[in-house]
Protein backbone atom coordinates (compact mmCIF):
# COMPACT_ATOMS: atom_id res chain seq x y z
CA UNK A 1 0.00 0.00 0.00
CA UNK A 2 1.52 3.82 -1.19
CA UNK A 3 1.90 5.51 2.10
CA UNK A 4 -0.28 8.41 2.38
CA UNK A 5 1.83 11.88 0.84
CA UNK A 6 2.45 14.08 3.94
CA UNK A 7 1.56 17.67 3.46
CA UNK A 8 4.14 19.86 2.87
CA UNK A 9 4.36 22.66 5.32
CA UNK A 10 3.28 26.10 3.67
CA UNK A 11 5.41 29.38 3.22
CA UNK A 12 5.88 31.50 5.48
CA UNK A 13 6.05 35.54 5.49
CA UNK A 14 7.77 38.24 7.03
CA UNK A 15 5.81 41.59 7.55
CA UNK A 16 8.57 44.87 8.74
CA UNK A 17 6.58 47.66 9.65
CA UNK A 18 9.23 50.64 8.88
CA UNK A 19 7.41 53.77 8.85
CA UNK A 20 7.23 55.65 12.00
CA UNK A 21 9.07 59.02 12.46
CA UNK A 22 11.13 58.05 15.38
CA UNK A 23 9.27 60.97 17.86
CA UNK A 24 11.12 59.10 20.63
CA UNK A 25 14.40 59.24 19.20
CA UNK A 26 14.20 63.07 18.41
CA UNK A 27 12.03 62.70 15.46
CA UNK A 28 14.41 60.89 13.26
CA UNK A 29 13.46 58.00 11.03
CA UNK A 30 15.82 55.80 13.40
CA UNK A 31 14.99 52.83 10.63
CA UNK A 32 17.62 54.41 8.68
CA UNK A 33 20.56 55.37 10.68
CA UNK A 34 23.28 53.19 9.93
CA UNK A 35 24.41 50.36 12.49
CA UNK A 36 27.42 48.60 11.81
CA UNK A 37 27.63 50.49 8.40
CA UNK A 38 24.58 49.55 7.13
CA UNK A 39 20.80 51.07 7.49
CA UNK A 40 18.91 49.69 10.56
CA UNK A 41 16.04 48.45 8.83
CA UNK A 42 18.88 46.40 5.91
CA UNK A 43 20.23 44.92 9.04
CA UNK A 44 17.05 43.84 10.41
CA UNK A 45 15.95 42.48 6.96
CA UNK A 46 18.80 40.65 6.21
CA UNK A 47 18.07 38.27 9.14
CA UNK A 48 14.72 37.31 7.45
CA UNK A 49 16.85 36.73 4.22
CA UNK A 50 19.15 34.79 5.86
CA UNK A 51 16.74 32.69 7.64
CA UNK A 52 15.79 29.37 6.01
CA UNK A 53 12.75 28.82 7.63
CA UNK A 54 10.99 32.39 6.62
CA UNK A 55 10.38 32.56 2.45
CA UNK A 56 8.93 35.80 1.83
CA UNK A 57 9.43 39.40 3.10
CA UNK A 58 6.65 42.23 2.93
CA UNK A 59 7.98 45.72 3.90
CA UNK A 60 5.48 48.96 5.10
CA UNK A 61 7.29 52.23 4.73
CA UNK A 62 7.23 55.53 4.43
CA UNK A 63 5.43 56.66 1.84
CA UNK A 64 7.84 59.38 0.06
CA UNK A 65 9.99 56.23 0.72
CA UNK A 66 8.23 53.45 -1.27
CA UNK A 67 10.05 53.52 -4.58
CA UNK A 68 13.10 54.15 -3.36
CA UNK A 69 13.72 51.36 -1.35
CA UNK A 70 11.91 49.05 -3.44
CA UNK A 71 15.06 49.75 -5.82
CA UNK A 72 17.73 49.78 -3.27
CA UNK A 73 16.74 46.96 -1.14
CA UNK A 74 16.46 44.62 -4.66
CA UNK A 75 20.21 46.12 -5.30
CA UNK A 76 21.13 45.02 -1.98
CA UNK A 77 20.66 41.53 -2.65
CA UNK A 78 16.78 41.21 -0.96
CA UNK A 79 15.74 38.14 -2.89
CA UNK A 80 12.97 37.62 -0.46
CA UNK A 81 11.49 40.72 -0.91
CA UNK A 82 7.96 40.61 -2.47
CA UNK A 83 6.77 43.81 -1.70
CA UNK A 84 7.12 47.09 -0.12
CA UNK A 85 3.83 49.37 0.55
CA UNK A 86 3.23 52.62 2.12
CA UNK A 87 2.56 52.23 5.79
CA UNK A 88 -0.65 54.03 7.94
CA UNK A 89 -0.70 56.66 10.33
CA UNK A 90 0.23 53.80 13.32
CA UNK A 91 2.32 50.94 13.58
CA UNK A 92 -1.35 48.56 13.51
CA UNK A 93 -2.42 50.64 10.16
CA UNK A 94 1.15 49.64 8.54
CA UNK A 95 0.80 46.18 9.04
CA UNK A 96 -2.60 45.69 8.08
CA UNK A 97 -1.47 47.92 5.12
CA UNK A 98 1.57 44.69 3.94
CA UNK A 99 -1.07 42.47 5.14
CA UNK A 100 -3.24 43.30 2.06
CA UNK A 101 -0.57 41.86 -0.07
CA UNK A 102 0.36 38.89 1.27
CA UNK A 103 -0.92 36.34 -0.65
CA UNK A 104 -3.78 34.12 0.25
CA UNK A 105 -1.88 30.74 0.16
CA UNK A 106 0.67 32.20 2.46
CA UNK A 107 0.49 29.59 5.77
CA UNK A 108 2.13 31.40 8.48
CA UNK A 109 2.81 35.72 8.88
CA UNK A 110 5.40 36.99 11.01
CA UNK A 111 4.86 40.64 12.40
CA UNK A 112 8.43 42.55 12.99
CA UNK A 113 9.61 45.82 14.05
CA UNK A 114 12.66 47.06 11.43
CA UNK A 115 13.80 48.55 14.96
CA UNK A 116 15.10 45.09 16.37
CA UNK A 117 17.60 43.40 14.51
CA UNK A 118 19.22 41.90 17.39
CA UNK A 119 17.13 38.37 16.47
CA UNK A 120 18.11 35.14 17.21
CA UNK A 121 17.89 32.45 14.52
CA UNK A 122 17.12 29.37 16.59
CA UNK A 123 14.14 31.35 18.64
CA UNK A 124 12.91 32.52 14.89
CA UNK A 125 12.95 28.90 14.12
CA UNK A 126 11.35 27.93 17.16
CA UNK A 127 8.74 30.65 16.78
CA UNK A 128 8.04 29.42 13.44
CA UNK A 129 7.30 25.56 14.47
CA UNK A 130 4.86 26.95 17.36
CA UNK A 131 3.12 29.22 15.31
CA UNK A 132 2.67 26.21 12.44
CA UNK A 133 1.71 24.24 15.06
CA UNK A 134 -0.83 25.94 17.41
CA UNK A 135 -1.90 29.10 15.40
CA UNK A 136 -0.06 32.04 17.22
CA UNK A 137 2.80 32.75 19.08
CA UNK A 138 5.51 35.57 20.09
CA UNK A 139 8.72 36.06 21.47
CA UNK A 140 8.58 37.86 25.77
CA UNK A 141 10.79 37.64 28.53
CA UNK A 142 9.63 37.16 31.69
CA UNK A 143 9.31 40.66 33.97
CA UNK A 144 12.44 40.66 36.43
CA UNK A 145 12.08 43.89 38.10
CA UNK A 146 9.84 44.90 40.63
CA UNK A 147 6.63 46.65 39.43
CA UNK A 148 4.70 49.62 41.17
CA UNK A 149 2.72 52.38 40.66
CA UNK A 150 3.26 55.86 40.97
CA UNK A 151 1.03 58.85 40.54
CA UNK A 152 2.20 62.77 41.15
CA UNK A 153 5.97 61.78 41.63
CA UNK A 154 5.07 59.44 44.16
CA UNK A 155 5.12 55.44 44.34
CA UNK A 156 2.17 53.72 45.01
CA UNK A 157 1.07 50.15 45.60
CA UNK A 158 3.56 47.36 44.21
CA UNK A 159 2.60 44.65 41.45
CA UNK A 160 2.53 41.35 41.55
CA UNK A 161 5.01 40.38 38.53
CA UNK A 162 3.79 36.92 38.34
CA UNK A 163 3.20 35.89 35.64
CA UNK A 164 3.85 38.95 33.52
CA UNK A 165 5.90 39.02 30.46
CA UNK A 166 7.28 41.63 28.18
CA UNK A 167 6.35 41.31 24.68
CA UNK A 168 8.28 41.35 22.03
CA UNK A 169 8.37 40.71 18.27
CA UNK A 170 8.61 38.71 15.88
CA UNK A 171 5.19 37.38 16.28
CA UNK A 172 3.93 34.92 13.75
CA UNK A 173 0.16 33.85 12.99
CA UNK A 174 -1.68 31.71 11.04
CA UNK A 175 -2.38 34.07 7.97
CA UNK A 176 -6.14 34.31 8.56
CA UNK A 177 -5.82 34.90 12.26
CA UNK A 178 -3.94 37.63 11.92
CA UNK A 179 -5.91 38.66 9.17
CA UNK A 180 -9.05 38.72 10.88
CA UNK A 181 -7.88 39.75 13.92
CA UNK A 182 -6.98 43.08 11.75
CA UNK A 183 -10.63 43.43 10.23
CA UNK A 184 -12.14 43.19 13.74
CA UNK A 185 -9.98 46.12 14.94
CA UNK A 186 -10.54 48.14 12.21
CA UNK A 187 -14.94 47.36 12.44
CA UNK A 188 -14.81 47.95 15.79
CA UNK A 189 -11.76 50.69 16.07
CA UNK A 190 -9.55 49.02 18.25
CA UNK A 191 -6.30 50.26 18.16
CA UNK A 192 -3.17 47.91 19.84
CA UNK A 193 0.20 48.16 20.46
CA UNK A 194 1.30 44.73 18.92
CA UNK A 195 -0.48 41.90 17.17
CA UNK A 196 -0.68 39.48 19.87
CA UNK A 197 -3.36 41.42 21.34
CA UNK A 198 -5.85 41.52 18.16
CA UNK A 199 -5.41 38.00 17.55
CA UNK A 200 -6.42 37.38 21.20
CA UNK A 201 -9.33 39.84 20.57
CA UNK A 202 -11.25 37.36 18.04
CA UNK A 203 -10.24 34.56 20.75
CA UNK A 204 -7.67 32.68 19.20
CA UNK A 205 -5.13 31.60 21.65
CA UNK A 206 -1.31 32.89 21.71
CA UNK A 207 1.74 31.03 22.81
CA UNK A 208 4.54 32.38 24.93
CA UNK A 209 7.75 31.19 23.09
CA UNK A 210 11.30 32.60 25.41
CA UNK A 211 13.03 35.51 23.38
CA UNK A 212 16.36 36.98 24.86
CA UNK A 213 16.71 40.88 26.27
CA UNK A 214 19.40 41.46 23.47
CA UNK A 215 15.88 41.66 21.01
CA UNK A 216 15.76 45.38 21.86
CA UNK A 217 13.32 47.67 20.57
CA UNK A 218 15.50 50.91 19.88
CA UNK A 219 12.77 53.01 20.58
CA UNK A 220 15.51 56.14 22.40
CA UNK A 221 18.82 57.69 22.38
CA UNK A 222 19.91 55.63 25.09
CA UNK A 223 18.88 52.65 22.91
CA UNK A 224 20.52 53.98 19.63
CA UNK A 225 23.82 54.00 22.17
CA UNK A 226 23.43 50.41 23.57
CA UNK A 227 22.84 48.92 20.40
CA UNK A 228 25.82 50.53 18.83
CA UNK A 229 28.02 49.25 21.44
CA UNK A 230 25.99 45.88 21.57
CA UNK A 231 26.80 45.89 17.75
CA UNK A 232 30.19 44.64 17.20
CA UNK A 233 29.95 42.05 19.85
CA UNK A 234 26.74 40.85 17.80
CA UNK A 235 28.03 40.61 15.00
CA UNK A 236 31.61 38.73 15.94
CA UNK A 237 29.24 35.77 17.44
CA UNK A 238 26.55 35.29 14.61
CA UNK A 239 29.47 35.73 11.46
CA UNK A 240 28.82 32.56 9.83
CA UNK A 241 25.98 31.36 11.76
CA UNK A 242 23.06 30.27 10.23
CA UNK A 243 20.05 28.52 11.44
CA UNK A 244 19.63 24.44 10.18
CA UNK A 245 17.01 23.59 8.24
CA UNK A 246 14.05 22.79 10.02
CA UNK A 247 10.63 21.82 7.95
CA UNK A 248 11.35 24.43 5.83
CA UNK A 249 10.79 23.49 2.41
CA UNK A 250 8.29 25.39 1.03
CA UNK A 251 5.02 24.17 -1.45
CA UNK A 252 6.13 26.28 -4.35
N1 LIG B 1 5.82 51.92 12.59
C1 LIG B 1 5.14 51.87 11.36
N2 LIG B 1 4.14 52.76 11.09
C2 LIG B 1 3.79 53.69 12.00
C3 LIG B 1 4.43 53.73 13.27
C4 LIG B 1 5.45 52.82 13.54
O1 LIG B 1 5.45 51.04 10.52
N3 LIG B 1 2.83 54.58 11.68
C5 LIG B 1 6.93 50.98 12.84
C6 LIG B 1 8.25 51.67 13.17
O2 LIG B 1 8.91 52.11 11.98
C7 LIG B 1 9.01 50.60 13.91
C8 LIG B 1 7.89 49.78 14.59
O3 LIG B 1 6.66 50.17 13.98
O4 LIG B 1 9.72 49.74 13.06
C9 LIG B 1 7.87 50.01 16.10
O5 LIG B 1 7.50 51.36 16.37
P1 LIG B 1 8.28 52.42 17.25
O6 LIG B 1 9.48 51.84 17.90
O7 LIG B 1 7.25 53.08 18.09
O8 LIG B 1 8.86 53.44 16.13
P2 LIG B 1 8.33 54.89 15.78
O9 LIG B 1 6.85 54.89 15.71
O10 LIG B 1 9.10 55.34 14.59
O11 LIG B 1 8.85 55.73 17.05
P3 LIG B 1 7.99 56.73 17.98
O12 LIG B 1 6.81 55.95 18.51
O13 LIG B 1 8.95 57.16 19.03
O14 LIG B 1 7.57 57.86 17.08
MG1 LIG C 1 5.66 54.45 17.51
Amino acid sequence: MPRPRQKKPGQVAVIVPAAGSGTRMGGTRKQFRRLGGLPLLLQTLLVFERHPDVHQIYLAAPADAVDVLRMELEADGLTKLRDVVAGGGTRQDSVHAALRVVPSDVEVVLVHDAVRPFVEANQLAVLIATARAEGGASLAIPVTDTLRRGHDEQFRETVSREHLYRMQTPQAFRREWLAKGHQHAERLGIQATDDVNLVQAIGCPVQIVPGSSINMKITTPADWDLATILWPHWEASHENRTAPPTDATPDA
